[in-house]
C-alpha cells in the first residue's frame, strides 16, 4: 500500500507548544530542538505531520503519537520499530510532501 500527503509550512505554528506535543513523540521533539533556525523547525515539523499522514493513508495507523519518524545516519527517515514503513520526505517552496510505503511482509 501506498500514501502521500502535501502540507502548507505556513499552517506550521512552531511557537505552539500544544501542536507539538499532539504531533511529536519526545524523540522527535528532541531531534526538532537541534534544530535552531525556524525555517528548517517549520520543515521538520512539517514533514513529520506529511509523513504521518502519508503513513495513515497506506497503513490505517491513525495514532500519531504511537509512531516515531526519525532522522537515520545519512540523513534519511525511518520510522522506529517499523521496518515494513518505506517513509520519504521532502520540502521546498513553502510546502513539505513526504510518501509512504508499507512493504509485503
Ligand atoms: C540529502 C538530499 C537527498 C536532500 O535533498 P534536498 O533536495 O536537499 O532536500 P529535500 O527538501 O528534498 O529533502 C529533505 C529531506 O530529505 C530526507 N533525507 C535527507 N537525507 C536523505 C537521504 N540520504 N536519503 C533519503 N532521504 C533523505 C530528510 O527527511 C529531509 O528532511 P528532514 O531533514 O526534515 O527530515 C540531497 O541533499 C542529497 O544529498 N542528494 C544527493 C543526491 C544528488 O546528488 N542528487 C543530485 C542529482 S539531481
Amino acid at each position: 500500500m501506498i500514501g502521500i500527503d502535501i502540507v502548507d509550512l505556513s499552517r506550521i505554528d512552531i511557537s505552539s507548544e500544544s501542536f507539538r506535543r499532539h504531533l511529536l513523540t519526545e524523540e522527535e521533539e528532541q531531534e526538532y530542538q537541534q534544530k535552531r533556525i525556524d525555517s528548517r523547525r517549520r520543515e521538520y515539523i512539517g514533514g513529520r505531520f506529511a509523513a504521518k499522514e502519508a503513513i495513515f493513508k497506506a497503513s490505517g495507523i491513525q495514532d500519531v503519537l504511537s509512531l516515531s519518524v526519525l532522522t537515520g545516519e545519512s540523513g534519511k527517515p525511518y520510522v522506529k520499530d517499523h521496518p515494513e514503513i518505506d517513509v520519504s520526505i521532502s520540502h521546498d517552496g513553502g510546502y513539505a510532501v513526504a510518501a509512504a510505503i508499507i512493504k509485503e511482509k
